[in-house]
């Protein structure tokens, strides 16, 4: 099919039912499309069926999708340059199944607490493979990584580089720089400016450098932002880390930004990869973090409708049995998303998606188009798969949904429902 979706992932094409339905499917999972009965289908899956089986509100993925989009990244290194790693940013989707599978695929891994770490090793990733990140690391975090054999430290502050000192003497590290760089995307996941609470300035590397004793210092680690468009910021960023010195490894993070709605055409995978290379010698061993460009597309979440509230001439409100405890992101960041009735996809009725908490400002989507809703219908938003499950939380104590993964017509339930019970588990 025409579009985004087309080069989005090199070699993959988005539905077999192609776009005359009108529907906006490079948002979907890959794969997606609408089965006989005009339903919507995820990794061969009927969306309502699903529903039935494993109750709404929950996270489905199609597990090809991830798959194929780690192995774009793969090839597109591959196709440019003998030394890279594709570093799985665990933190857009920390669970263990996906773990399991990009660890299979061959990917390293970033983490960027403890807790993260506890999940990769869980999850079959070689400690070797883990880059550990973090802003703050903890005295017990840094002994844990270094316990647990983690092949390299992101060094972020004068601090945190006394601290590893003292931790973790002959530790593999590299250097965090904040490059001076700000692609545009929301203020709040700009990461590579001046003023950010991350690493040091490109001025402070000298000195942070001189100052390492019985490390060994590996290479520069940089992270611009999240949901970037722009590959220009990229090109610069090569610039300025190789300025810095030659060292084994150039780690330049990750950001690539996917589609969430019908107008969003993101860079495809290749042209983002080709950007990366470019700039670098070919001895230096390039690493890159995707972490939305690998799961966000992925998933979709399904959830229940449970009433319609028409205020005529004003808005309609579609509520669903979810909201900002399952998907933070539009409370958040404003971020916009599409979503379609899975049995009656497409539409034309306008409606606002509102969630089930106790906040106005608890909305889903604004101003889409569906067809008629009523309750009991399935309501799936696509292209939720990175940071949902991720900052999923309790608010109004409301269990968290399960994660499935869908392959082939088959679903498997990788992360089960909360329960009240769990909701009181910690009590003491
Ligand atoms: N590497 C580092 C050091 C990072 O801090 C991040 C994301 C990544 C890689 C992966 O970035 P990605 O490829 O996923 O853009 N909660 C926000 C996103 C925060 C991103 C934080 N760091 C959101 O929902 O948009």
């Amino acid at each position: 099919m025409a579009g985004p979706a087309s080069d989005q992932v090199a070699s993959v094409d988005a539905p077999g039912s192609g776009a005359a339905d009108g529907l906006p499917w490079h948002v979907w999972p890959l794969g997606s499309r609408l089965n006989e009965a005009g339903r919507i289908e995820v990794g061969g899956c009927d969306l309502v069926e699903l529903a039935r089986e494993f109750g709404t509100p929950a996270y489905v993925y199609a597990e090809d999708d991830i798959r194929t989009r780690a192995r774009a990244f793969l090839d597109a290194f591959r196709a440019r340059r003998e030394r890279f790693e594709v570093v799985y940013a665990s933190k857009a989707f920390p669970c263990t199944a996906a773990y399991e599978l990009l660890a299979a695929e061959g990917l390293s891994c970033d983490v960027a607490s403890g807790g993260e770490l506890h999940l990769a090793l869980r999850g079959g990733f070689d400690p070797s493979r883990i880059y550990m990140h973090g802003n703050n690391k903890s005295e017990a975090e840094i002994a844990y990584a270094v316990e647990s054999g983690v092949g390299h430290i992101v060094a972020d502050s004068f601090d945190e580089l006394e601290r590893l000192e003292r931790i973790a003497p002959g530790q593999r590290i590299l250097l965090r720089v904040t490059p001076g760089i700000k692609p545009s995307t929301h203020s709040y996941i700009q990461t590579g400016q001046i003023d950010s609470k991350f690493g040091f300035s490109v001025e402070e590397v000298p000195r942070a450098i001189e100052s390492i004793r019985n490390l060994e210092l590996r290479g520069l680690h940089a992270h611009i932002g999240s949901q970037i468009f722009e590959l220009e910021p990229y090109e610069k960023l090569v610039e300025v880390l190789a300025r810095l010195g030659d060292y084994p490894l150039l780690n330049l993070g990750g950001g690539l930004g996917i589609a969430y709605t019908r107008e969003d055409e993101p860079p495809s995978i290749d042209e983002y990869v080709d950007t990366l290379v470019r700039g670098a010698p070919e001895h230096v061993t390039v690493l890159c973090e995707p972490g939305r460009a690998l799961v966000g597309n992925a998933g979709v979440t399904i959830y229940s409708v449970g009433t319609v509230k028409e205020i005529p001439g004003v808005r309609t409100y579609v509520a669903v049995d979810g909201g900002m405890s399952d998907n933070l992101r539009p409370m958040l960041y404003g971020s916009r998303y599409e979503a379609e009735i899975a049995s009656r996809p497409g539409g034309a009725d306008v409606c606002t998606i509102a969630g089930m908490h106790c906040e106005s400002g608890d909305i889903l989507v604004r101003d889409v188009g569906l067809d008629s809703p009523r309750p009991g219908d399935i309501l799936a938003i696509p292209a939720t798969g990175a940071y949902g499950h991720a900052m999923a939380n309790n608010y109004n104590a409301v269990p968290r949904p399960p994660v499935i993964f869908c392959k082939d017509g088959d679903a498997r339930v990788v992360v089960r429902r909360e329960t009240y019970e769990d909701l009181t588990r910690r009590d003491v």
